[in-house]
C-alpha cells in the first residue's frame, strides 16, 4: 500500500491535491520570514529558479521585494496552469511544467540561485528509488547553476539526514542556518538561533546539536554554493 507521503514525488498525487486545494499555501515558511536570508545570499539582479513551486506565494513575495526574474517549475500540470493564469500580468514570474530530475530545457549555468522549499524532501519520502531520484535532482540543480551560484534548500531534514546526500552529490560549499518552525513574537526568550548567523557545521553535523541542543524545533536552511574549482579538484 502507498501512503500519502510516499506519493509526494508522484505527479498524480500533486495534481489531485492541487485540484482540491487551489491555495495559496506555503510549506514550512513564508517568504517574509525567510527574506533576510534570501536577500543575504541572493542578489536581486540574479535570475532565480524555484524548484517544485506548488501554489506557494513565495515567488510573488520575491518579486514584490524587488527580484526581477523568477522562473518556477513543478511536476504538476494542474498547479502550473493555475499559476500561469494567476500571474499572467506579472512578467517577472514564469511558470513551467518540468520534472526537476530532468531540466534539460534549461541551459547549463543559467541561474544565479535555485530555491527549494520542500521539494527534495518530497522526493526523499518516496518509496523505492528516492535516493537515486534525489541524486538526479541535485545533479540537475548543480548543472543549471552558474559558478558561485547558490542552492538554497529549506527542509525539515537535520544535518544527519541531509549533509551526506548533499556532499555526495557534488562538491558544494555548505553553510547552515535555522529558523524556528513557528516563529512567534510572543516567545519570551526570542529565537533559538539568529536567522542570519550561520550555525557551526563540522563534517558530520554533530556541532549543530552542540549549538542548538537535541531535536530543536527548527527548519534547516542549507546554503550550498557551487564552486567549479572544488569540483575539478575533488
Ligand atoms: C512539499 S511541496 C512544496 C511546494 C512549495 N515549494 C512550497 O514551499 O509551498 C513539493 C512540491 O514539489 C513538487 N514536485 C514533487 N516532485 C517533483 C519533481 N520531480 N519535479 C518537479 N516538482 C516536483 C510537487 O508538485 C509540489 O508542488
Amino acid at each position: 500500500m502507498t501512503t500519502a507521503s510516499q506519493a509526494y514525488g508522484e505527479p498524480w498525487y500533486w495534481d489531485d491535491r492541487y485540484s482540491n486545494e487551489p491555495g495559496p499555501f506555503d510549506w514550512y515558511q513564508k517568504y517574509q520570514s525567510l527574506a533576510p536570508i534570501i536577500n543575504h545570499y541572493d542578489p536581486r539582479n540574479h535570475r532565480i529558479l524555484v524548484v517544485g513551486c506548488g501554489n506557494s506565494a513565495f515567488s510573488e513575495g520575491m518579486v514584490d521585494d524587488g527580484y526581477r526574474d523568477v522562473v518556477n517549475v513543478d511536476i504538476s500540470s494542474v498547479v502550473v496552469e493555475s499559476m500561469q493564469n494567476k500571474y499572467k500580468d506579472r512578467s517577472e514570474l514564469k511558470y513551467m511544467k518540468m520534472d526537476v530530475r530532468d531540466m534539460s530545457a534549461f541551459e547549463s549555468e543559467s541561474f544565479g540561485a535555485v530555491i527549494d522549499k520542500g521539494t527534495l524532501d518530497s522526493i526523499l519520502v518516496m518509496w523505492g528509488e528516492s535516493r537515486q531520484n534525489a541524486n538526479l535532482m541535485l545533479e540537475e540543480v548543480w548543472r543549471v547553476l552558474k559558478d558561485k551560484g547558490v542552492y538554497i534548500l529549506v527542509t525539515y531534514g537535520a544535518p544527519l539526514y541531509r549533509l551526506r546526500l548533499l556532499r555526495e552529490s557534488s562538491a558544494w560549499t555548505i553553510k547552515l542556518h535555522v529558523i524556528e518552525k513557528l516563529a512567534s513574537d510572543e516567545k519570551p526568550d526570542g529565537p533559538v538561533w539568529e536567522l542570519t548567523k550561520p550555525v557551526p557545521l563540522n563534517d558530520d553535523g554533530s556541532s549543530v546539536e552542540e549549538a542548538l541542543g537535541k531535536n530543536p524545533d527548527v527548519h534547516y536552511i542549507y546554503i550550498c554554493t557551487k564552486d567549479n574549482s572544488m569540483k575539478s579538484s575533488a
